[in-house]
């Protein structure tokens, strides 16, 4: 079964049970203050968890792309992947435990064949937030037993604690978690019954996650949220891995159409021996994530996404070029990736000459670097003398890394790959290493310090009082804008902090100090008015006649929700297509002040404003 197939079952799966369908938005994420990328299909919908309305109600279903950078360096073994597809299902509060259980294992075991006797699940053991989950055990019990399978604890169904199993995005307050049941496949020999998926990892893979999302981070801890609401996540890449009865993610449709390239290219064998194998994954896994930030609108660059993206494609070539000796990687494979996920993405055939020019440009400046400062890498790695530093040192390495790149603008994370080939037995760890690289530029302000941590973190959202004020102050400034400079302002990306808001949009100059000072003054007087905020969920085309503004680019729903700032939506001073949360009242804000402005790119103005 193809992985358009696995998809179309499962959204159409649980449409039968009343999901609405949901958008797959961009990898990056629309107004998120420290993420630099979504991570699961969960992540737009904070709000709708938290107890917001959604436009399409209580039940929603999609496959969302998710990137989990944070797992670069894992990339190589049979199952970790960057870029992976989560299908998706929610229950806002509506459904809970009973339901979810049944319907995942009913999708996985009748719709798409796989054999119960292989499946297994885990629940969460319990803790000072939330008892031991024998509800769960329960249900999953009577679910095996409806197969003819006894399905005891400690054979088929495991609990685990915090660490297994229980699901939050991520550290910060207002982050929302809670207990999960996981769904693994038995991937061995027998039958797998009594043994345990946390210690014989090999043996299974994770094909689902049921989180039961009841709690809210807050700074005292985790507190009830208003309501109980269901999170289901299973990665598609996965599924399809057991489904295509394959023990690798890079043998499904999802990959191989780039590795059976790879093994024409470099006339080798894929699974001939470890590093070739290895060194195909990553490629074909770097390809394929480069290729959908691209498609996204990234590109490399020294920050934050764009830095990711650059680092994709270095690796890419380090490992393209002494691995697999290849060149011209993107040119030659960027079909096969078309045809691995171009049924998703058709906007990746209509971008193919812009996305190969741009990763081209990139790779052969970075080959030229390589084949410069390569052997002295080398010999630096081969040297006995820094063998000690290497294994046993971080602090040391990443002097060694700075310094290469000081002197030879060799990029200092590449050295890490280097140090662990060479020496698999390092017990430095790649966050040791980051974390002294950092301190390093930051001694020497090359990259300022938060942009360099963002760089190597997943980061964590906030939704804290004053994240949501810049929220709203947001929606503000972008009305203002268009009043003060004209209406064919756009919004082109937004970003917010605890410190301050920034907003891009499509402008082609400085702004003056008296265009400023209005678009302050315009600001500050709505606020003295102390305006209401609401929202409204209308149908699409009622919502973009109202005049609210959205982007153009994406896709929504039939059905989408309007924030509007004043008394009624018709007369709003602002209206925009928005999830929320917003502040209930503009009595809630201060005014703000713009203090500083940049141009981002040709016709993309940056502003940054915080309140006074
Ligand atoms: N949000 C949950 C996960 O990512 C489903 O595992």
């Amino acid at each position: 079964m193809h992985s358009r197939e696995i998809l179309q079952k499962y959204l159409a799966f649980f449409q039968k049970q009343g999901h609405k369908q949901i958008p797959n938005l961009s990898l990056l994420p629309e107004n998120d203050s420290t993420l630099l990328f979504v991570n699961s299909g969960m992540f737009p919908l904070v709000p709708y968890l938290s107890g917001e309305p959604h436009p399409l109600g209580k039940r929603l279903v999609n496959v969302q792309r998710s990137m989990r950078f944070e797992d670069l360096e894992e990339i190589g073994d049979n199952r970790h992947t960057t870029v992976f597809h989560m299908l998706g299902n929610w229950s806002l509060g509506d459904y809970f435990k009973n339901e979810q259980l049944e319907w995942a294992y009913q999708f996985f075991i009748e719709e798409l064949g796989l054999d119960p006797n292989r499946l297994f699940a885990s629940v969460f053991a319990g803790d000072q937030n939330a008892g031991k989950d024998s509800e769960s055990i329960a249900i999953i019990k009577q679910i095996f037993a409806k197969y003819g399978i006894e399905a005891k604890e400690n054979e088929r169904i495991f609990c685990y604690g915090k660490e297994e199993n229980w699901w939050q995005r991520g550290e910060a307050v207002g982050e929302l978690g809670g207990p999960d049941s996981e769904i693994f496949y038995y991937l061995g020999e027998g039958s797998g019954v009594g043994k345990n998926p946390a210690s014989n990892q090999n043996e299974f893979i994770e094909i689902g996650n049921n989180v039961f999302m009841q709690f809210r981070r807050t700074e005292k801890g985790w507190t009830e949220l208003p309501q109980k609401n269901v999170d289901f996540g299973g990665g598609l890449e996965r599924i399809a891995m057991v489904v295509q009865q394959k023990q690798d993610i890079f043998a499904t449709d999802n990959f191989y159409p780039i590795i059976k390239k790879l093994e024409g290219l470099t006339k080798q064998k894929y699974d001939q021996d470890i590093d070739t194998t290895r060194a195909m994954r990553i490629l074909a896994d770097h390809l394929r994530a480069a290729s959908m930030l691209a498609m996204d609108g990234v590109v490399p660059s020294n920050k934050d996404q764009g830095y990711c993206l650059r680092r994709f494609l270095r690796r890419m070539v380090r490992f393209g070029k002494n691995q697999l000796r290849l060149e011209n990687i993107s040119q030659t494979l960027f079909d096969s990736v078309i045809e691995s996920i171009g049924w998703l993405y058709p906007e990746l055939q209509k971008q193919k000459h812009e996305i190969i020019s741009l990763f081209s440009e990139e790779e052969s400046r970075f080959e030229k670097t390589l084949i410069k400062a390569y052997p002295k890498v080398k010999s630096i790695i081969e040297d006995k003398k820094n063998a000690k530093t290497l294994i046993n040192d971080a602090a040391g390495t990443a002097k060694i890394g700075f310094d290469l790149y000081q002197s030879e603008g060799y990029p200092p994370e590449l050295l890490y790959d280097e140090v662990k080939e060479a020496y698999p037995e390092t017990s430095t760890t790649p966050e040791d290493y980051r974390v002294k690289i950092v301190s390093f530029f930051e001694k020497h302000q090359a990259v300022s310090r938060q942009g360099a941590e963002a760089k190597f973190k997943g980061g964590l959202a906030d939704h804290s009082e004053t994240v949501i004020q810049y929220h709203t102050a947001t929606h503000l400034l972008h009305q203002a804008l268009r009043q003060v400079l004209g209406t064919n302002i756009q919004q082109q990306g937004s970003n917010i902090t605890n410190e301050r808001l920034r907003f891009d949009f499509s402008y082609s100059q400085a702004l003056t100090e008296t265009e400023v000072e209005k678009i302050e003054n315009l600001v500050s007087e709505k606020i003295n008015q102390k305006l209401p905020v609401n929202f409204r969920i209308m149908e699409k085309a009622e919502a973009e006649k109202s005049g609210a503004l959205h982007f153009f680019k994406q896709k929504y729903p039939d059905q989408v929700k309007v924030y509007y700032v004043g008394e009624n939506l018709e007369q709003a001073f602002s209206k925009e297509f928005c999830g929320g949360p917003h502040v209930k009242n503009l009595s809630e804000l201060k005014p703000i002040e713009i203090y500083k402005q940049e141009a981002v790119s040709k016709g993309v103005r940056r502003i940054y404003a915080k309140f006074v």
